[in-house]
């Protein structure tokens, strides 16, 4: 396929580009822009950040698992393109050597982008937004006082200038490689070939052609499908689109639901949720992803379409056995919706560490009560079955119970029948087993007013 878009300042057109070729390999291998580092080459690490720009703004994201088509339209910055034209420092440049924020210097490339992104947007939050940037030997506090001693001074003139190209594209999507402009697009299309891979975010497809060195047969990329990025809200609920990013859900998820929104900004990096979609969280299946628990436990709906055909199914039902979803063959997920509902949701992630981690454990609680006695209860769990799913029995034994230590008593055998966990490197069954228990009291403590602090964004 055909792509535009702007690197550095200037148009860059490209024909017949392959797929499934990274940014990070065409910017250092193709256009010799070898200031974009490789280290791990999974979203991990950061040393490949850039930044990109498109109508939604500027993000930060992980070029080794960017697909060229994925630019199409964008305008994206290499740290060659953070300073000015003649050579003139970026503010969070001349921070960085103030303040002896670089030793041997691998990771320093990834962290410029990634400050100069947030720099632009107005962030202060440096911690958060620069949790996927790693470094080997400096020391993050040097990284942490440039950031915040560039915060006031004024954006570059040559950042402010990027305007995203109008994309080059097909009038009508055919052929094994496609980039719909509509849903409409891409369901004709998905249903003639159903057995093409579908990319959003490419934050787990990447990782298939960069460390399973798999290759891909026909594709569609979604990510110029913008009725697939709506978020609608109505008076009754809230419908997500498929392609909503996991940085898009925060701001909402802050108003409706904060638990959600604080535990969003534990979801891998800032890179990861700027690319990531709420439709590839759910749709890749996996038991340890974390929207699925929370939108279980809010009661989710989940709209999957094939061709003009549309279905819905509450959330849980989708999740079948470990490794299979109930998705027909040219099925997609289209969206997920909630019912507007009193937030009583809590999040809780347990991980090995508080940020870029994957879940040894994600449990979701959202639980009514009324005069003291629990009249509802929706609880979803990742990391204690092949899916995510969630606690019936335990739910059971909680109705009806006056909403005190002994409800949490009587739920406390309920649990063997809802979970058998496995042990592997991330925890062990019977941590597993006795941790959702305790969160279980944990949220009882929280709810009823004890002040139980429980993650520390920003520290
Ligand atoms: C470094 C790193 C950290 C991560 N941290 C976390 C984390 O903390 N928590 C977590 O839950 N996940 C995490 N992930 C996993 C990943 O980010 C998520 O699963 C993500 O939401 C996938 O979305 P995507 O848009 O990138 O999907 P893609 O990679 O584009 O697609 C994933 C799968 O879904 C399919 N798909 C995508 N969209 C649709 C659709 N609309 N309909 C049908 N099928 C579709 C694709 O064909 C593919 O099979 C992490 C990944 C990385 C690389
Ligand atoms: S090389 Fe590590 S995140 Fe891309
Ligand atoms: S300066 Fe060496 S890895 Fe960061």
């Amino acid at each position: 396929m055909d792509i535009t878009f702007l690197l550095n300042g200037e148009s860059v057109e490209l024909r017949d580009v392959s797929p499934t070729v990274t940014l990070l390999d065409w910017l250092r291998d193709t256009r010799g822009l070898t200031g974009t580092k490789e280290g791990c080459n999974e979203g991990d690490c950061g040393a490949c950040t850039v930044m990109v720009t498109d109508p939604i703004g500027a993000r930060a994201l992980n070029a080794c698992i960017l697909f060229l088509p994925q630019l199409n339209g964008k305008a994206i910055r290499t740290v060659e393109g953070i300073s000015g034209p003649e050579g003139q420092l970026h503010p969070v440049q001349q921070a960085m050597i103030d303040h002896h924020g670089s030793q041997c210097g691998f990771c320093t490339p990834g962290f410029i982008t990634s400050m100069a992104t947030a720099h632009l947007n107005g962030e202060t939050d440096h911690a958060t937004a620069l949790a996927g940037n790693l470094c080997r030997c400096t020391g993050y506090a040097p990284i942490l006082r440039a950031a915040h001693t560039a915060e006031t001074l004024p954006v570059p003139t040559w950042l402010k200038a990027d305007t995203p190209p109008t994309a080059a594209a097909p009038e009508r999507p055919t052929g094994p490689t496609v980039q719909p402009d509509t849903t409409d697009q891409l369901a004709t299309w998905y249903a003639a070939n159903p057995n093409a891979t579908l990319i959003a975010g490419a934050t787990d497809v990447g990782l298939w052609v960069t460390k399973q060195m798999r290759t891909l047969g026909p594709v569609a990329f979604l990510n110029r499908c913008t009725d697939l990025q709506q978020i609608t809200e109505t008076d009754t609920g809230i419908t997500l689109g498929a392609g909503v990013t996991i940085a898009q859900m925060i701001p909402l998820m802050d108003r409706l639901h904060p638990s959600l929104g604080q535990m969003l900004r534990r979801y891998g990096s800032a890179q990861v949720r700027a690319a990531a979609t709420i439709g590839g969280n759910i749709a890749n299946g996996s038991p340890i992803g974390d929207g699925p628990p929370a939108l279980i436990a809010l009661g989710a709906t989940l709209h999957l379409r094939h061709g003009d055909t549309k279905r819905t199914l509450p959330l849980e039902d989708f999740f079948v056995d470990y490794g299979k979803q109930d998705r027909a063959p040219g099925e997609f997920v289209e969206a997920v919706s909630l019912p507007r509902q009193p937030d009583r949701l809590k999040c809780y992630k347990i991980s090995k560490r508080f940020d870029q981690d994957i879940s040894a454990l994600c449990g979701c609680f959202n639980i009514a009560v009324e005069n003291g006695t629990v009249t509802a209860a929706r609880i979803a769990f990742g990391g204690m079955a092949g899916i995510p799913k969630r606690a019936p029995h335990t739910e059971a034994a909680l109705i009806g119970q006056p909403w005190d230590d002994t409800a949490i008593a009587t739920a406390w055998d309920a649990w063997e029948q809802d979970f058998t966990p496995l042990s592997d490197m991330r925890a062990s069954a019977g941590y597993r087993l006795e941790t959702a228990r305790n969160l279980l009291s944990r949220y009882f403590l929280e709810d009823i007013g004890g002040h139980v602090s429980v993650r520390q964004v920003g520290a």
